[in-house]
């Protein structure tokens, strides 16, 4: 038997791609293993979004080289982003990577790896294809409780800041038999919780003409077993008021929703071809919240993008302030090869990113505690994805001497650390009631309540 060892960086999308490594290379003999000295065949899963994710990368590939000089056989691949973008690049830069696939050559790897293992030279191979392969599962489904299933790849929209559309191609969308078949067997393998994923679901099906994504996920949260159904990014440009009445309409679908902003200026949301304005963005909220008044909502915002002034950043810390998200990433501008705000004029000094950034986040931090705080004492149900790796705080919990402790999240996707009832055997898999009892920055403590 062998061994692979996948280490992802970035975005859900690719730790999901990471799931479809091993699943292709399952039936080549390849196991899982939890370390990359253990290996034999190690995947680099880069992503190039800012450029501090595609540094993360090449250091990790710098701590492989000491494996590589003393163990024979020893493989290594670079996949993703970074892999699209540099291509052969990457085996000149680093002589003892052995291939590179980039985004679209997912479904070739057992190809290249048989080809490798025949003793073929170094390999690219960085193919952007115009259809999407759908190839039959052949490997064991691996996820957990809450999982994720690509419905679409690639993006159409050129925000101008953005790499992936460039890296991952245009869109296009999975056939829904096919997004159907594969949340079943995933049910089937233990999942109770499905992410559907895309860069921007809204328009799922669109240019393919299949059904639509209101459509899809009525089909997905109709199948037997699955208990919750999550869906992410969404583009405020294109959030319909059908996917809005969604929310109300389909019990499983929960409610959370992650819909990037980005700035809260129009004016850099038009220089960012976002393409809605700040007031299209606060109705999309206004109108969420009537549909689903106890939805939590999540962001994405840049701060410092080229031309940025501090009006337009006062604009943004306005908007956090009225929406109180339950949730924000925030990220200080960074250029990217090929996007077009690399050649933008007004470039914002890599200091004042930096102090953005941080009263951003401070910002948000404080309304991140009041929201935990308003929880507490508050009833929740929570699905049990593992043992809660947290310590025992012990003022933290009502009754240190009851059960385990365990991890889940509520249906409004917060991170809950629960003391099990007496006798409570083993719940992963299972929703189960919580009296949050405290609140901790951004994580809640809770206890069980009843069995
Ligand atoms: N610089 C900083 N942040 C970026 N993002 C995308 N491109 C860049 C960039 N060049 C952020 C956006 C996006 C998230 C995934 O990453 O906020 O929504
Ligand atoms: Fe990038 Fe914009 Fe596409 Fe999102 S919608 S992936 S930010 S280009």
């Amino acid at each position: 038997m062998k061994s692979l060892y996948v280490f992802t960086i970035g975005c859900q999308m690719n730790s999901s791609d990471a799931d479809l490594f091993y699943r292709l290379l399952s039936p080549m003999g390849y196991l899982p293993t939890d370390s990359p000295e253990s290996a034999d065949l190690v995947i680099v899963n880069t992503c190039s979004i800012r450029a501090k994710a595609e540094d993360k990368a090449f250091s990790f590939i710098g701590r492989l080289q000491a494996i590589k000089a003393v163990k024979p056989g020893f493989r290594i691949g670079v996949a993703g982003c970074v892999a699209q973008q540099e291509g052969a690049g990457i085996l000149s830069r680093v002589p003892y990577v052995d291939f590179i696939f980039g985004t679209h050559a997912i479904w070739r790897l057992p190809e290249i790896v048989t080809a490798l293992e025949a003793g073929s030279g170094r390999i690219v191979d960085v193919d952007m294809a115009e259809e999407l392969p759908e190839r039959p599962d052949t490997g064991e489904m691996r996820g957990g409780v809450s999982d994720f299933v690509t419905i679409m790849r690639g993006c159409d929209n050129f925000c101008t800041y953005c790499v992936v559309p460039y890296v991952r191609g245009r869109e296009m969308s999975r056939r829904p038999e096919a997004i159907v078949d594969e949340v079943k067997k995933k049910v089937a393998a233990g999942a109770r919780e499905i992410t559907l994923l895309g860069q921007n679901v809204n328009s799922y099906g669109k240019k393919e003409g299949l059904p639509d994504f209101p459509e899809l996920l009525r089909m997905v949260a109709d199948i037997e077993g699955l208990q919750r159904l999550r869906f992410a990014t969404s583009h405020p440009k294109d959030l319909s008021d059908e996917l809005i009445d969604a929310f109300a309409q389909i019990p499983g679908l929960c409610n959370h929703l992650h819909l990037p902003v980005q700035s809260g200026s129009t004016a850099v949301l038009s220089r960012m071809n976002r393409k809605y304005t700040r007031e299209h963005y606060l109705e999309r909220i206004a109108r969420l919240r009537d549909v689903c008044p106890d939805i939590a909502l999540g962001t994405d915002i840049i701060v410092g993008f080229p031309g940025e002034s501090s009006e337009d950043f006062n604009k943004t810390l306005s908007l956090v302030e009225s929406i109180r998200y339950d949730g924000v990433f925030a990220f200080a501008y960074s250029d990217r090869p090929n996007a077009k705000a690399a050649d933008f004029s007004g470039k914002v000094p890599e200091k004042e990113k930096k102090s953005r950034l941080a009263e951003l986040l401070a910002l948000q931090d404080e309304i991140t505690r009041e929201k935990n705080e308003a929880c507490v004492g508050k009833m929740e149900e929570i699905l049990v994805e593992g043992k809660s790796p947290r310590k025992v705080d012990s003022s933290a919990i009502t009754d240190p001497a009851a059960g385990d402790r365990v991890t889940g999240r509520t249906r409004s996707n917060r991170v809950v650390h629960a003391i099990l009832a007496e006798g409570e055997k083993n719940p992963v898999g299972r929703c189960i009631p919580v009296r949050i009892d405290r609140a901790l920055g951004h994580s809640l403590w809770g206890s069980q309540t009843g069995k």
